[in-house]
């Protein structure tokens, strides 16, 4: 594992937009303060703007006391800052890139670019670094979905970035890989035999990934309506926490042993096309509705709607592996916009004993479940069945659960994702970041998917009003295979 943290220039192009305020400042500003920044690093932030570097520090640390829920430190600041520089970049003019060239240390210092722009002038930024060099090794790229809308799509931006950049050389962003919980499913399954022993079909019966959210499309139903949450979440987000769920182990905790083992899952992922797409999945829209109180308009009236749009707000699918050691063993994935609360975890159903020592006192012996939250708070918990303590009760049952907070106060304070990747990638590091088949695979899979709802007969659109936990349809999917969604509480 790499963790020398060197002296870095890091260029955020589209320093302008909500990406580079929301997350990359207010990230950046943190590992300050975690003293993970090499001193001699510089963060020369561009976009088209006539800033002058004392206006963008301004502009950078309103964004920062904005994002950043807690007050700024001077100290820490001051630091900061002296490492923030601003360029104004038109993307589309090869005097600015030559502008850039001057500025930047490629002797001294590793070059990182940060694509915080759309895809859509992806191609040009990696033209004009290629045209002057800039491109070269061991110069870093960092890229961030939408990596496309279609397999096709996604081809051509792989294609283009690979004219310019080496494969480690890129690093493509799925920020859930910089959750603290996702990260810790490598070690609960990879350092403890209790796991290591029990991860496949004679013991696990089957796996829940619910990534549930309240907020709607927020204002940004330009990009949202041409994705749905299929392509906006699962394609990426969901089908990442599957694979790592599913991989048999790595030969080791490298980027690249880690990464072909999530690829063999993504190829064993059995297809869903117009044969079976109605028993394996449901889509939903939201109507209006109540969120925590308040009165929600539904998808059709959101800011900039297309009131006949037929994008999903919700899906969920029932998602089966063609491999020896998950045969059996289905993944409920679930997902959606305005659902009734941000929750989101990860459940592991254990099969049913196999036997039952305690019928004499009615007990139907409850599924053990190990849950590894993310959305509230970040935890581990194991659901199992205790005796109740006493005298009086000679084998009573109750249920217990044991949790494991992975944040407290002694060990370490919340990580936002873009701090961790961003350090990774100062650091060189690729074991968190996604590789080009990772992103192409998954691709092949969603695409007969979306092509199969587009071919439906039937309405395949299920509404459902805004707080709920989404269509009635989503509880059927795995109902009818006699399991139940795991009730957050
Ligand atoms: C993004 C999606 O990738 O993830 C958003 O584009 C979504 O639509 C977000 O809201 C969810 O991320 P998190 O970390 O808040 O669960």
């Amino acid at each position: 594992m790499i963790d020398t943290i060197q002296a870095c220039d890091l260029v955020i192009f589209g320093a302008k937009g909500d990406l580079a305020q929301r997350k990359l400042l207010p990230a950046l500003y943190k590992l300050e303060e975690y003293k993970k920044i090499h001193p001699d690093t510089r963060i020369i932030a561009s976009g088209r703007a006539d800033w002058t570097r004392k206006e963008y520090i301004k502009i950078a640390k309103t964004a920062i006391k904005k994002f950043l829920t807690q007050e700024i430190n001077e100290n820490i600041w001051n630091k900061f800052s002296a490492r923030l520089y601003f360029l104004n970049v038109d993307i589309f003019k090869e005097l600015c890139f030559i502008e850039l060239k001057k500025i930047l240390n490629q002797t001294k210092s590793i070059i990182i670019y940060y694509c915080a722009v759309p895809p859509s002038v992806f191609s040009t930024i990696f033209k004009r670094l290629g045209q002057i060099n800039l491109n070269l090794f061991p110069a870093r790229i960092i890229i961030e979905k939408p990596l496309g809308v279609c397999l096709k799509t996604c081809k051509a931006i792989n294609d283009q970035i690979s004219k310019y950049f080496l494969e480690s050389q890129i690093f493509r962003i799925d920020h859930y890989l910089g959750k603290e919980s996702i990260l810790n499913l490598i070690s609960l399954r990879f350092a403890n035999s209790l796991f290591f022993n029990s991860w496949n079909n004679k013991i696990i019966d089957h796996v829940q990934i619910t990534i549930s959210e309240q907020v709607g499309i927020e204002n940004r139903w330009n990009y949202f309506d041409k994705m749905g949450q299929t392509k906006d979440m699962v394609q990426n987000h969901l089908l990442q926490i599957l694979t790592i769920i599913a991989m048999d182990p790595p030969k080791n905790i490298s980027s690249t042993s880690i990464q072909n083992e999530k690829i063999k899952i993504l190829r064993a992922l059995k297809t869903i096309n117009s044969e079976n797409i109605n028993i394996k999945t449901v889509r939903g829209q939201y109507t209006e509705g109540n969120i925590q109180g308040k009165k929600v308009s539904s998808y059709l009236e959101e800011k900039g709607a297309n009131v006949k749009s037929q994008t999903e707000t919700f899906v969920c699918i029932k998602v089966d592996l063609k491999n020896d050691q998950w045969f059996g063993v289905p993944f409920y994935l679930r997902t959606g916009k305005r659902l009734a609360e941000k929750y989101s975890e990860i459940v592991i159903v254990f099969k049913k004993m196999p036997i039952n020592l305690f019928k004499n006192n009615n007990y139907n012996l409850s599924q053990n479940k190990l849950i590894i939250r993310l959305d509230p708070n970040e935890n581990i918990q194991i659901d199992f069945l205790k005796k109740i303590s006493g005298l009086n009760e000679i084998y009573q049952l109750k249920n217990e659960k044991i949790q494991s907070n992975l944040f407290t106060k002694t060990n370490s304070k919340k990580i936002d994702a873009y701090e961790r990747l961003l350090l990774a990638a100062m650091k060189g590091d690729q074991s968190c970041f996604v590789c080009r088949e990772e992103t192409e695979e998954a691709w092949k899979w969603i695409d007969p998917i979306i092509e199969a709802w587009k071919n439906s007969k039937e309405n395949t659109l299920k509404l459902y009003a805004a707080g709920t936990w989404g269509p009635q349809n989503a509880d059927d999917i795995i109902m009818k295979d006699g399991r139940y969604w795991h009730k957050f509480h």
